[in-house]
């Protein structure tokens, strides 16, 4: 059976966990496939409310097993409380399996991550802080550790770690002139997260591929979203991994013709948290309202996300770049009570109209938005179960999206539960 993915078609915090967490009863296994837990997924159901950041979001349910892929940067200290979290609240957390080829984020990566923020000074990329591009770069560099090695410790990881340190230490001391890292210091948190994390570390391209042989889907639970993509985003305003659908095949091991539908969430407005271009950002007070009306604070960091109105550009560029089949729309009760909503339809630069997403960051950072106003609607959608329940200026503002992306809505949730979702198309069939 195939492969669904799920993944963020904007700049991430779209409400993916609470799209995979509704559709996983359907499928044998919830597989992560880049990032590391920059990523804050939250699910709320009968169980709950629970903030994910690693462990993907489909954990909740029963039998349903949890891959953490080879393309995911994972910190054991992250993972382990993860762990306990949803252990001691009675979540099975047995059929959680991780990668031997994923790569370790190290406490001197999460060090590293602030001393090159630091170092960037008016460039800081504004990152979570979670030690997520050094880990990738000690990854391309090849000199990083993988879980793997974790289960080797005297013959893999001793002489890697050495090496590793050896790299690592003459940047502390000599370009940043902080305390060298120790290796036993190091070690001895090693053999801890070996202990606890054997059970779970597993040839996960195999587990995939037996599931894949059977009788039952995947679904592929993507994190950050298509604009902060290494390559694809508005670089270097970006995360280091690729979260748009080809970080699936590599991430996991997969081949494309095993992934039968791609599936992005929108917000039905834009968020952006750290640095970077926004074309369609509000600022002043009706941003404060929108801000505070959706709570838009990070699930990982807590700081306050920049808001702005839905930008089709952006989005028709991320439905080319994934190919996508379909989409979700979240948080469409946000504008329940505005006057007026607007779509941003194009960019002008120098009084020029430009209608794609520029790959030039400078570029991107002078458009001005170009906007459709829309009626807004007195009615609520919130908890919305039923395309019908949706007041008429709504359903013309989520038509029009389709329209301006080309390509057709699949869900539209109305709330943070399970519950409050439309279903207009079946993502996954059967
Ligand atoms: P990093 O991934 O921590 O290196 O951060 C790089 C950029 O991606 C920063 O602008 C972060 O705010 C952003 N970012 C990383 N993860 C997420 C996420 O899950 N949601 C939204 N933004 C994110």
């Amino acid at each position: 059976m195939p492969a669904y993915a799920v993944i963020g078609g904007q700049w991430g915090d779209e409400g993916k966990g609470k799209v995979i967490d509704y559709l996983a009863g359907k499928v044998a296994s919830v597989v992560r496939y880049a990032g590391g837990n920059n990523a804050g997924h939250t699910v709320v159901n009968d169980r709950g409310k629970f903030e994910l950041h690693l462990i993907p979001s489909g954990i909740c349910w029963e039998g349903v097993s949890g891959i953490i892929g080879n393309g995911v940067v994972v910190d054991p200290e992250g993972l382990l409380s993860e762990l306990d979290g949803l252990g001691s609240r009675g979540v099975d957390t047995s059929l959680l399996y991780v990668s031997e080829r994923a790569h370790v984020i190290m406490p001197y990566h999460i060090v590293l991550d602030e001393l090159e923020e630091k170092a960037k000074g008016v460039n800081a990329v504004g990152t979570t802080g979670r030690g997520i591009g050094p880990t990738y770069v000690d990854k391309v560099s090849r000199i990083g550790i993988r879980i793997g090695d974790l289960l080797d410790i005297k013959g893999v990881l001793v002489p890697r770690l050495e090496q590793a340190l050896s790299f690592k230490n003459a940047l502390f001391t000599k370009v940043y002139e902080v305390e060298p890292v120790n290796l036993d210091d190091i070690l001895a948190k090693c053999r801890v997260w070996a202990d606890r994390l054997a059970p779970h570390i597993q040839p996960t391209e195999q587990i995939i591929q037996d599931l894949l042989a059977g009788d039952k889907s995947i679904l592929l639970e993507g994190a950050q979203g298509t604009l902060l993509d290494v390559d694809h985003g508005s670089y270097p305003y970006v995360t280091s991994s690729s979260p748009s659908i080809g970080g699936a095949c590599i991430g996991l091991g997969l081949n494309p013709q095993e992934i039968a539908g791609v599936v992005a969430v929108f917000k039905a407005y834009s968020t952006r948290v750290g640095s970077g271009p926004m074309p369609s950002e509000l600022l002043g007070d009706f941003a404060d309202e929108l801000r505070e009306k959706a709570h838009e604070y990070g699930t990982t960091t807590g700081r306050a996300r920049r808001v702005g109105w839905f930008d089709a550009v952006a989005a028709r560029y991320s439905r080319q770049v994934n190919g996508l089949t379909g989409m979700v729309l979240t948080r469409l009760d946000i504008l329940d009570g505005f006057s007026a909503v607007k779509i941003c339809v194009g960019y002008e630069v120098d009084g020029q109209r430009i209608d794609r997403f520029p790959s030039n960051t400078g570029l991107l950072e002078r458009c001005q938005p170009v906007y459709e106003e829309h009626p807004g609607w007195d009615q609520p959608t919130a908890s919305a179960t039923d395309v019908s329940h949706l007041p008429a200026n709504a359903l013309s503002y989520v038509r029009r999206i389709e329209e301006l992306v080309g390509c057709q809505i699949q869900i539209i949730s109305t709330g943070p539960s399970r519950e409050e979702t439309i279903l207009v198309h079946e993502i996954i069939p059967g």
